[in-house]
């Protein structure tokens, strides 16, 4: 276990988050001390009208900022869309891509979703490819085909390990509070690393999995011991200070 990806922690602020909840940020700052940024990376990704604002709000901290969606594109009549080198020129380090949400309310397949991950590495940052199978598709033992075919899809074999999150994140799991057992969560994860493997060869390896959906601080602890866990990527429980830096306490 001793090469380990570094972990991260990234807290996604979905569509919530207004000016005033930049002081959420400002105490996340505060309480990430040089003990805890020696183990463990966080990440931000409020809303688009945000990022610009916590960049500022964190410079300085070691927390980065990210965005939740991009368009593939650098720029053009694109209306209402936002390219991955707007949200590099307003401060963000990363962008999650294909998340479900995305995949279900805006219907983006694997190659849109693959599109966006090349775009966010063209502009410099670092693409979180989200995943995960839906309940009926769990219940149905359809879990590793899905994640598997979403990753096929999805990776653009060309990124190497920096340039690369992949975020397993059980769609059932999501603001629901139900977790999949460690031993599920362990399965999937192995099972990702593996594919990784074979998607980017030896540098596979040093791709970051997080585990996403109802993370919080009472389960932190469990979840991340499982293997290949490399982190979480967290919702609800980002939005405050004391809910996510209980979450990175995982890695004191
Ligand atoms: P919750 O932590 O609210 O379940 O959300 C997980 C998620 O979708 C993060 O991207």
């Amino acid at each position: 276990m001793n090469n380990r990806p570094h972990p991260l922690v990234a807290g996604n602020w979905k569509m919530n988050g207004l000016r005033s909840s930049l002081g959420e940020l400002g105490a996340m700052a505060q309480a990430y001390d040089s003990a805890l940024r020696a183990k463990v990376d966080l990440l931000i990704c409020p809303p688009a009208t945000l990022v610009h604002a916590a960049s500022i709000a964190a410079a300085g901290s070691g927390i980065g900022v990210g965005a939740q969606d991009c368009h593939a594109h650098v720029s053009g009549a694109h209306t209402g869309d936002l390219s991955a080198e707007m949200f590099a020129d307003a401060g963000a380090s990363a962008i999650i891509v294909g998340h479900s949400e995305r995949r279900a309310d805006h219907g983006e397949s694997d190659a849109a979703v693959r599109a966006k991950a090349l775009a966010a590495v063209r502009a410099g940052l670092v693409a979180i490819v989200c995943v995960g199978e839906t309940e009926a598709q769990r219940r149905g033992g359809q879990t590793l085909g899905v994640v598997g075919n979403q990753l096929d899809g999805s990776i653009p074999t060309e990124l190497t390990s920096a340039q690369l999150v992949v975020a397993y994140e059980p769609v059932w799991a999501i603001g629901t509070g139900l977790t999949p057992t460690a031993a599920d969560v362990a399965e999937v994860h192995a099972f990702i690393r593996e594919r990784l493997a074979f998607l980017l060869g030896a540098d596979g390896a040093g791709v970051r999995i997080l585990y996403g959906g109802s993370v919080k601080p009472s389960n932190a602890a469990e979840l991340m011991a499982v293997p290949n866990v490399d982190g979480a990527l967290v919702g609800g429980a980002s939005l405050k200070a004391v809910d996510f830096m209980g979450i990175a306490a995982a890695y004191r």
